[in-house]
């Protein structure tokens, strides 16, 4: 939900800005824009559209201080005047922010009566035009006038702001929305982004602010972070990054999606590998190792989620009551925290988020920590809000999900619960230790899995090509590969705009069925273990119907190959872990179908990466 990044040093901010807007570009892309000082001129230039459309429209690079934005649109529609950088009235103060202020309306009723006027229909023109009041009024510097200002806001943010008087200096906050400073060399000089992305070719260390902090950045000086609300002073803890530059660029790939898919098997093994020691017959995750007890003594999980991470939970659900019979319940993490939900210190909340900074999971985990429930965070982000604020945690190691639609975040996520899953069957003593093994060793062996199924990247091409102009889908499975077809119905109409839907096939003959005609591409997983011969039945009823068929079978099937129209083969494996590949030609669909239809794979429309509004 919109990236923001600055520089503030020795070196030309333009090319930093436009190169760092281009990588955070997934957090939005309805407009963008940037602002360049050289100490006398400020330098705006923003537009509607794409980075792309922005490089267009820059006449003049000069300067050493930058800010800038891409924006997914919350107040106002996207154009160019609604475009961040915002300036103050009096053009001294500049601003680019992420995230909601949900008082704009009352605070720009005040400002006009005190003779402000707006250009923009923007919440983030009110933020900037009250700091400028403030400083006026209280005759204080830049970063106390960013203080007074934040504590009258109600809402989220990520902001970075300049006074053109003191072009030494950027002002940061972040509430609800990240914010990472990147420390250059002898601090002369210093980033500024959403994430770490736009800055990793200049320096590895990081500062990450928390909520409720404020840092004032000045060249050649250490960073001064601030309690927003009761003004104490926080430490700077520099991190040191551990991203580099190849696994945020396409890598020859024509799209990250595409990318992503195939960097599946190493994300998966990486996500296991020093946790699942096979020779010793263990499984090593300090974040439940730490916290046996409460797991051993939880009345049940509660996992919370948004979207394909929901669908994660949703396979960790089967995974978890099968193999540690823990009761499982999984819920979307935008009901969860407006239902008053009934939680108690027996609970354990796995909070499950790529990003780490999705509003509503976030939110959710605040809530469950109020209750007393013990909460778990399943991340992909390192230092992502989510991982701070639960109590432990495992990351998936899936690496930087740059593609909006998500891939090899969801294997990732399963694997981590799957590992938990197994980690805690032995510590319940609910499954033998024969099986726990055989299980390891399955598990071991699905990135070589992956790998070969891979190789259908073809065969799915051409099947696609049969269905890109439908309007409708239907997804079908059932047991662990429910989940997948909810996942594989979200894959295509995010991507393709082509409207599905997932379903257990079992639920078809209790409504959808009606749809199903001779234009109705049906797509069903059916693979050996999975309640097979139940599927068959679906099968053969959607083939009485005139449905089209395009069903997910296992290797050596014989059986669905007389019925359905498409078939595709995927490895053998223990059904609890086929969803890691039963989802791998899903993806390749609607990948395929979606380029052969000219959509944007790594950006569709309306949607952004990290969703920090709810
Ligand atoms: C779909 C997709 C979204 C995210 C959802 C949660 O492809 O990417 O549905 O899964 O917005 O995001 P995270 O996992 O970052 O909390």
């Amino acid at each position: 939900m919109c990236g923001i990044t600055g520089y503030i040093g020795y070196r030309d901010a333009y090319p930093i800005i436009i190169n760092g807007l281009q990588r955070l570009e997934y957090r939005g892309y309805d407009s963008a824009g940037l602002v360049l000082y050289d100490g006398t001129q400020i330098n705006l230039a923003k537009t509607k559209g794409k980075v792309s459309d922005l490089v267009e429209k820059v006449s003049k690079k000069e300067g050493n201080l930058g800010i800038g934005h891409t924006r997914w649109a919350t107040h106002g529609i996207p154009n160019d005047v609604n475009s961040h950088p915002h300036t103050s009235q009096s053009g001294n103060l500049v601003i680019v922010h992420n995230g909601i202020i949900e008082n704009y309306d009352t605070i720009k009723k005040e400002l006009i009566n005190r003779g402000y006027t707006f250009q923009s229909d923007t919440d983030t023109e009110v933020l900037v035009n009250l700091i400028e009041e403030v400083q006026k009024n209280n005759d204080v510097k830049l970063g106390k006038a960013v203080q007074i200002a934040l504590n009258e806001v109600v809402g989220a943010y990520a902001i970075a702001v300049f006074d053109k008087r003191k072009p030494n200096e950027i002002v940061v906050a972040r509430l609800g929305s990240p914010i990472a400073i990147g420390v250059g060399k002898d601090k002369k000089e210093f980033f500024i982004a959403s994430d770490a992305s736009p800055f990793i070719e200049y320096t590895k260390d990081a500062i990450y602010l928390d909520d409720e902090e404020m840092a004032i950045i000045r060249v050649g000086k250490d960073v001064k972070i601030r309690k927003i609300n009761d003004d104490s002073l926080v430490d700077a803890n520099i991190q040191e990054l551990q991203m580099n530059l190849e696994q945020i660029e396409k890598g020859g790939y024509e799209h990250f999606m595409l990318k992503e898919i195939y960097e599946q098997p190493r994300a998966i093994q990486d996500t296991y590998r020093g946790r699942l020691l096979r020779d010793e017959a263990i499984i090593k995750m300090a974040g439940v190792e730490d916290n046996m007890k409460k797991f051993l003594n939880a009345d049940r999980i509660i996992i919370v989620a948004c979207g394909t991470s929901w669908h994660a939970g949703l396979v960790a659900e089967y995974i978890f009551e099968e193999f540690s019979r823990i009761p499982v319940e999984v819920e979307y993490a935008s009901e969860f925290r407006y239902r008053n939900p009934i939680i108690t210190e027996k609970d354990i909340v796995i909070a499950i988020s790529q990003s780490g900074e999705t509003a509503d999971t976030l939110a959710a985990v605040k809530l469950a920590k109020e209750k007393g429930a013990f909460v778990f965070g399943v991340c992909n982000v390192v230092g992502s809000s989510i991982a701070r604020e639960t109590h432990a945690g495992a990351y998936t190691h899936a690496g930087p999900e740059i593609g909006v639609a998500s891939t090899k975040a969801f294997t990732t996520q399963i694997t981590v619960l799957s590992l938990m899953a197994l980690r805690l069957a032995r510590a319940k003593g609910t499954m033998s230790s024969s099986v726990f093994r055989m299980y390891l060793q399955e598990l071991e062996l699905i990135p070589q899995k992956v790998e070969q199924l891979l190789s259908v990247n073809e065969h799915v091409k051409e099947i696609s090509k049969k269905y890109l102009l439908s309007t409708n889908c239907l997804y079908l499975g059932r047991g662990y590969n429910f989940p997948v077809a909810l996942e594989g119905a979200l894959k295509l109409k995010e991507i393709s705009y082509i409207h599905a839907e997932g379903y257990p096939a079992a639920e078809m003959k209790h409504g959808p069925i009606a749809l199903i005609d001779d234009r109705m591409p049906v797509i069903v997983i059916a693979t050996s273990k999975g309640h097979y011969e139940k599927v068959v039945s679906n099968i053969q009823e959607i083939k009485s119907r005139k449905g089209k068929i395009i069903a997910i079978v296992t290797e050596g099937d014989t059986t669905v190959k007389e019925i359905a129209d498409h078939v595709i083969e995927i490895p053998d494996s223990e059904e609890a872990f086929s969803p890691l590949l039963t989802t791998i030609p899903l993806q390749l669909l609607s990948y395929h179908i979606a380029v052969m239809r000219n959509c944007n794979v790594d950006q569709p429309r309306n949607l952004a990466k990290s969703v920090t509004v709810e």
